[in-house]
Parts: structure tokens; C-alpha cells; sequence
């Protein structure tokens, strides 16, 4: 069954209308009501990418109508070249790791706790610690070339993601970023009010949030499937009432890998009248997202895991940022960029993350993927995933077929990341340890998963086997994993 989305101009009343011509040109904001189906804002979303559709048209999963509020910025998608696939030569010596003596003939399958670094992170990093390791933003020249690039990195790393340029932070990681955040939350919550949390997040999206609980908050808990993983938007519907001011879930759990709706997760919460905060760390190596797009008020990642330096970047919407409570010094509370970063930035760190844009460009300018930031990360991320996807699935299948262990998540690669978590009769870490053996750098253990993996009844004292990789991996080190468990499992 197919519906219409019918979109209504903000202010107008709720009746039948029909957006005007060009009301959904490239770049163009717009404050609208919907009305869409169960299940369509992901869908809706992914139709705005078209070319400036005049009407946008839904596949209905005939559920009930929910309203969202969304704010959204139309952009017009990267054109990609037909047929164009990840040129992984050229992606592979962006990489010096993949030239480095002592790791060849290893295949690197632990990319979820931390991803090789590109070359110009590493080049802007060692650049920095030579010729600019002074205090920044003075005007002698080594101080105003520091300053500058730290600024860039925040600049075009926003302008990448669809933000401005001061709604993007650095911090020292996403899990110190999270606990100023619930600081903040703390201060700017009342009484008997609520926030949801999740059982499928990393500890560090949830574990602070969830101390809320000890200064009389209530906590309610958005649980996972046990046996597939999974959280179901319609079980959050039923969370959701007048009272939650917030909703923190994963972008992609770091052992599930499905990646989660975050459009039309967002879109119900701010139907109810409360925010978000997403953690996005498993998920951006896959891909820099647009979170004007998705709508989401709080958007984290670790640069570490993303091909940059051990940083973690937050998003924070104005909106929201404004009107929490500052947490950093009292004279520096105007400032949106340091209202949540009371530690002093580590400054090399800071300006090597510009080398994480100067990545993505390269990769946009060689696949011909042309148009603004946001548009050319957007290209390269779906180039991203379809070989990512592509790699993925044979893997995936493998480890279906074997009755001794249990695949944790998704048995298809679509929808999910590529990282793949499985639980067998011996601990994760033994298995790595043989995998090892054969070439295969992996992990084993909870990897601060706790909640989710008891949730699913897995032993956590065991614990897992995690393969995980990235669109820097090939097709020969997949086989040569393939082979490697095929001889360890
Ligand atoms: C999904 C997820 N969220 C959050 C974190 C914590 O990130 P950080 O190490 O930057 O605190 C991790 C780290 O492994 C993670 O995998």
C-alpha cells in the first residue's frame, strides 16, 4: 500500500496541502508537521535525498499515524558516478599502517575499538608537535597557524555533518563528553521528571545517564529484544510520556552492529516533547551522517575510532545547548562550543582532526563525488557501505551456518555495520588468541557491553568474539578470516 506524506508549512493548520513548487529545493530549511506512516520517517528522510522532490511519496506499513516535528535541511545528494565502486588501492594508502613492515600479513579485525589512522591526521599531528606545540591563538605565527587549524578542524568537520560550526565540540572521549552532559541534565531537569535509556548502548551512553536515578529522577529503560537484539521503536512509543525530557540510544550498538532508525527515533521523542542524545561511535566509521538530517539534538563519535587522534566530537543542537546549564567557566558560558567542555582542549589532537575532512575529501575528489561537505561525505559514505556490505555478507553467512556458536545481531549485511560479535562454548578472548595465530587481529571480552550481552543471556564473564572492520578492508583479509576461523572455531 503506498500513502502520501502530506507536509504542513509551520503555523499552518492541519488540513490537506500540498507543498509549493520548489518548497523542497536544495538547501532550503523547513519547519514542518508531518504526518507519515508508521515506520516512514527513515523512509521520508531517505526520500528527501532525491532531487528536489515536489511531493514525496511513502510506503505505508499501514500502522497508525504519528506526529513529528521535525526540522530538516534539504540537500540535493552527491551525484554518484553509475556504477562507481570504493577504489580500495587508493583508500588502502591513505593508511601507512597498511605499509608498516611489522603488521604485514595481519589482517586487522578490531576496528570497532579503534581504527588505523589516516595519513593526514598523522602528518597534521607530527606537523603540529614540530612547528606549532605553543598556546594557540596568540599572534605570533606558530600560535595563529595552530589556532587556525583547530579551528578548521571544527569547521569543516561541522559543515561535513550538516551543523554549525560552534554546535560541534571536542572533548577527551565520548564517555567524559556524556558524563558532563548528565551533569548538565542533572541541573536542568525538575522534579519528577524523566529520562529513557537503553539496554543496548555501550556503558557510555548509558551508565551516567542512568545515575540521574540517585538524584531522584526517574529512569526508565528501553529494552532489547533477548533473543534478537534489537530495540523496537514501538516499544519506545510506550515509554514515552509527558514527563521524559530525554532519549539516549545508540546509532549501532557496538556488539548488535544493526544500525538503529535514528530519524524516526528522534522524530517520535520530539513528538513527545523530549530530546535526544545519540551515541553515534559505532556507527561514524562507517560514515559521517548529516545530524541537521536526522534530526537529533546530540550527536556523539570518537575521533579515534573514525580514522583521526584520541578525541571525542560532540554535536549539540543551539537549541538544546543554550538552555542547558553551562558546565564550563562561568565566562565562558555564551560560547556553545565550551558550555560542555570544561576540560582545556588537548590542541594537536584538536587541529589533527582537520586531517580526518582532508580524508574524506580525497576520497570524494577521486571517486568524482562533487558539491558542499555535506554532500560529498554523503556520496563517500554510501560508497562506504556498499562495500562494506558487500564484504560483509559472506562472513555473515559463514558464521549463520554454524550450529556451536550464536551470531549476536543482523544475519544480513544490509542495515548493519560490520561489526560482528559471537558468542561461543570458550571465552572471546581465547578464540582471538588462536585467531591471532593465523594473522587475525580481533578481540575478545564485553567490550563495556555488559548490559546488552547479559541482556541476550550471554555469559559476560566469557564474553565475546568481536570481528569488526571498515571500509579500509579487503576482500583478502575477509577470506583470510574466513579461513583462519574455519580452522579456530
Ligand atoms: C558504541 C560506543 N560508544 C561509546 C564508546 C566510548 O568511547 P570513548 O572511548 O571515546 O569514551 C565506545 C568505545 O568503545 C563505543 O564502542
Amino acid at each position: 500500500m503506498e500513502a502520501w506524506a502530506r507536509v504542513y508549512p509551520k503555523g499552518k493548520s492541519v488540513t490537506n496541502h500540498t507543498p509549493a513548487p520548489g518548497a523542497f529545493a536544495a538547501g532550503r530549511r523547513l519547519n514542518a508537521t508531518l504526518i507519515l506512516p508508521c515506520g516512514g520517517m527513515s523512509r521520508f528522510v531517505r526520500g528527501l535525498q532525491g532531487a528536489a522532490p515536489k511531493q514525496i511519496r511513502l510506503l505505508s506499513q499501514g500502522c497508525s499515524e504519528r506526529i513529528a516535528r521535525p526540522r530538516l535541511t534539504i540537500l540535493r545528494k552527491a551525484a554518484l558516478v553509475d556504477g562507481m565502486t570504493l577504489d580500495i588501492d587508493f583508500v588502502r594508502a591513505q593508511f601507512p599502517a597498511f605499509e608498516e613492515p611489522s603488521l604485514q600479513g595481519q589482517a586487522f579485525f578490531e576496528n570497532a575499538g579503534g581504527s588505523y589512522m589516516c595519513r593526514p591526521v598523522i602528518e597534521r599531528l607530527e606537523r603540529f608537535h614540530r612547528q606549532r606545540k605553543v598556546q594557540p591563538y596568540a599572534p605570533y605565527a606558530a600560535s595563529r597557524l595552530g589556532g587556525e587549524e583547530m579551528d578548521e578542524a571544527q569547521t569543516r568537520l561541522a559543515a561535513m555533518m550538516g551543523v554549525e560550526t560552534d554546535e560541534l565540540s571536542f572533548g577527551p572521549s565520548t564517555t567524559q563528553n556524556t558524563y558532563v552532559l548528565a551533569r548538565a541534565f542533572a541541573q536542568f531537569m525538575s522534579p519528577g521528571d524523566a529520562i529513557i535509556v537503553t539496554n543496548q548502548d555501550h556503558e557510555a551512553n548509558t551508565g551516567p545517564w542512568r545515575r540521574l536515578a540517585d538524584e531522584g529522577f526517574e529512569v526508565r529503560e528501553w529494552k532489547i529484544d533477548p533473543e534478537t537484539g534489537l530495540l523496537n521503536p514501538e516499544d519506545l512509543v510506550d515509554l514515552l510520556d509527558e514527563k521524559v525530557r530525554l532519549v539516549c540510544f545508540p546509532h549501532c550498538s557496538n556488539v548488535v552492529g544493526a544500525v538503529n532508525p535514528v530519524a524516526e527515533i528522534t522524530a517520535l521523542a520530539h513528538a513527545a516533547g523530549a530530546f535526544v542524545c545519540v551515541d553515534g561511535v559505532s556507527y561514524a566509521p562507517h560514515g559521517f551522517v548529516n545530524v541537521d538530517m536526522l534530526g537529533a539534538d546530540i550527536y556523539l563519535f570518537s575521533a579515534y575510532k573514525t580514522y583521526g587522534p584520541h578525541q571525542g566530537i560532540m554535536v549539540i543542537r543551539r537549541t538544546l545547548g543554550m538552555q542547558l546549564p553551562n558546565q564550563g567557566h562561568y565566562f565562558n558560558a555564551g560560547r556553545l562550543d565550551k558550555r560542555f567542555t570544561p576540560a582545556g582542549p588537548d590542541h594537536a589532537q584538536v587541529a589533527a582532526c582537520a586531517g580526518m575532512a582532508d580524508y574524506m575529501d580525497k576520497l570524494a575528489a577521486h571517486h568524482g563525488i562533487t558539491g558542499g561537505p555535506a554532500e560529498r561525505v554523503s556520496g563517500v559514505h554510501d560508497l562506504m557501505r556498499a562495500h562494506e556490505e558487500a564484504l560483509l555478507q559472506p562472513l555473515l553467512d559463514d558464521l549463520a551456518a554454524r550450529n556451536s556458536i550464536r551470531l549476536i545481531g543482523p544475519v544480513t549485511a544490509a542495515g548493519r555495520a560490520p561489526t560482528v560479535a559471537v558468542a561461543l562454548a570458550r571465552p572471546g578472548e581465547a578464540v582471538a588468541r588462536d585467531l591471532a595465530e593465523h594473522g587475525i587481529m580481533a578481540g575478545g571480552g564485553d567490550f563495556y557491553a555488559v548490559r546488552p550481552l547479559g541482556a541476550m543471556g550471554v555469559d559476560t564473564e566469557k564474553g565475546v568474539l568481536r570481528l569488526s572492520f571498515v571500509h579500509y578492508t579487503s576482500r583478502d583479509e575477509v577470506d583470510q578470516l574466513r579461513a583462519a576461523l574455519d580452522i579456530c572455531l
